[in-house]
């Protein structure tokens, strides 16, 4: 009975792990994007605080007026540009487009 028990546990573990990694693999990947490709204007954090955020008054990515917008439109715009943001449609797939919209929201505050 105890042992069953454990077995238990430990393949709850092993589930665990194996579902939570490729997630994990996923932020870590939008995050490293997001540090090459976007921290020169919105910061490392998102908050925009750099000369070009400051310049163009960029709003906190973490902020909930930018968190409010549903994924698609967050996807649209990393996609399509928006005012002075710079369309990314070209240099990068809808993958990695997908992966920045993840690490957009784990900057919400
Ligand atoms: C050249 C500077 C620049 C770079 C690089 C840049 N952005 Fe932006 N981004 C802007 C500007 C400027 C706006 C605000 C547009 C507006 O509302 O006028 C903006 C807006 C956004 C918004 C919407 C936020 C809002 O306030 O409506 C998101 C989301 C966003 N950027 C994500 C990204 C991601 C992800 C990348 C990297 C792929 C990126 N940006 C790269 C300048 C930049």
């Amino acid at each position: 009975m105890k042992s069953a028990a454990i077995r238990t546990a430990v393949a709850l573990v092993i589930a665990l792990v194996v579902l939570a990694s490729p997630l994990a693999a996923f932020a870590d990947d939008g995050a490293a994007l997001f540090k090459t490709k976007c921290g020169a204007c919105h910061g490392p954090d998102g908050a925009g605080q750099t000369t070009m955020g400051k310049a163009n008054k960029l709003r906190d990515l973490g902020s909930p007026d930018v968190q409010k917008l549903a994924d698609d439109e967050l996807a649209a715009i990393i996609t399509s540009g928006k005012n002075k943001m710079p369309p990314y449609g070209k240099s990068l797939k809808p993958e990695q487009v997908k992966d920045l919209v993840a690490f957009v929201r784990t900057l919400k505050k």
